[in-house]
């Protein structure tokens, strides 16, 4: 059977040959506890060290400055209670966007049971986040801003350097969500002047369950998981070796050629665009044209609706919704609702996101699947 071609490198990524090379003798062998004192913790313990410092030259930043989480959720959970709650005292506002994945919303949402206060900024037609827009929400007890480097389902990547600049100028904590830019854009975090910043490993050929939080020296939120103090007492609990061994090894390779990794992804991508527009009429790109992640493509077909193309294409294709239709009702993405797509749009939006073992040959299989797929709804 000719297995479906794999266009959901957002959704998760598989794990790269060498990143399972890597990880390997950590399955069969060294299963040691890096806290072990005896010679079966040696080397567990240099592994995870070692991967702390892949991470770290990913980022730009010094290996101290890396926690390991088990993914970007548990990160963006740590970074944004964990600062909330440290500084509640100072103040109890934080400003992120109506943009942002649940893993931020909803955990700014469980933070006004708290008492604190949320200030989501709008973001425009093509998604972005306007910087003026967040200096307007700020207010004398703002104690956080939290905005995502780039979105998961359109690709816009927000100004994160301009917002953290005036957070940094009236002396706010910022945090990005990084999980989908990491490996596909630079994200240095003294570029960026971020001061939280989070991955997660299965965005970038790593395995799911694994995440990684950049915590600027100085800065102290509130420790997450309390117990034996692994991971300098933030995130309590044996680490999980296997995997942050991956996530090393998955830094690494990243870090080797990006702009080449960037360029494979930009080409597949726009082979599809290309591919798709010359084909079919009414479709239309969403979010930003230019600042965008080089592998993201959230197309709408007018007037049709997404999870009938999903069906039309699901045996060929796997790529996803931006809406879900039941019945009579559509429900759109939180995101294509934020930045306004009109729902006759909307509705029939699906993203495809490339990724680094995406071939040519692929992606023509995939514009004509598309292609026979509209034309075959839109004769219905
Ligand atoms: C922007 C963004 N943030 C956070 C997450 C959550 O990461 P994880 O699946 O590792 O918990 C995702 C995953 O889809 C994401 O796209």
């Amino acid at each position: 059977m000719i297995q479906p071609v794999y266009l959901d490198y957002n959704g998760t990524t598989p794990h790269d040959p060498e990143v399972i090379e890597a990880m390997r003798p950590f399955l069969e062998t060294e299963f040691g506890n890096p806290s072990s004192s005896h010679w079966y913790g040696i080397k567990p313990k240099q592994a995870v060290e070692a991967a702390r410092r892949q991470v770290a030259g990913l980022l730009g930043c010094a290996p101290q400055e890396v926690v390991f989480t088990s993914g970007g959720t548990e990160s963006n959970n740590h970074a944004i209670k964990g600062m909330a709650r440290a500084l509640k005292v100072k103040g109890r506002h934080i400003v992120t966007s109506a943009f942002e994945h649940p893993a931020v919303l909803e955990v700014c949402r469980a933070l006004e049971g708290e008492g604190f206060e949320t200030t989501r900024v709008a973001v425009d037609g093509l998604g972005m986040v306007d910087p003026r827009a967040v200096e307007a929400a700020i207010r004398p007890d703002t104690i956080l801003i939290s905005i995502m480097h780039a979105n998961n389902e359109v690709g816009t990547v927000q100004p994160i350097g301009e917002i953290a600049a005036l957070a940094k100028a009236r002396g706010i904590v910022m945090h990005t969500d990084a999980a989908q830019s990491l490996g596909k854009i630079p994200a240095d975090v003294n570029a960026l002047g971020v001061d939280l910043l989070s991955v997660a490993g299965h965005k970038l050929y790593a395995p799911k369950g694994i995440g990684a939080l950049y915590v600027r020296h100085g800065f102290q939120p509130e420790r997450f998981c309390h117990g034996a103090g692994q991971e300098r007492g933030w995130r309590a609990g044996t680490e999980n070796v296997l995997e942050i061994v991956g996530l090393g090894k998955a830094c690494e390779i990243a870090g080797r050629d990006p702009a080449a990794g960037a360029a494979h992804l930009r080409a597949m991508r726009d082979r599809l665009h290309q591919g798709i527009v010359a084909q079919v009429a009414d479709v239309r790109l969403n979010g930003h044209p230019d600042r965008r992640l080089p592998n993201t493509l959230s197309l709408a077909f007018r007037d049709l609706t997404a999870n009938r193309l999903l069906e039309e294409i699901g045996l060929e294709i796997a790529a996803s919704a931006g809406a879900a239709c039941h019945a009579d009702t559509v429900s759109l993405s939180h995101v294509l609702e934020a930045m306004a797509v009109p729902v006759a749009w909307a509705k029939g939006t699906l993203r495809f996101s490339t990724g680094r073992f995406t071939s040519a040959q692929e992606i023509d299989r995939a514009v004509a699947v598309v292609v026979r797929a509209v034309e075959n709804l839109r004769r219905k």
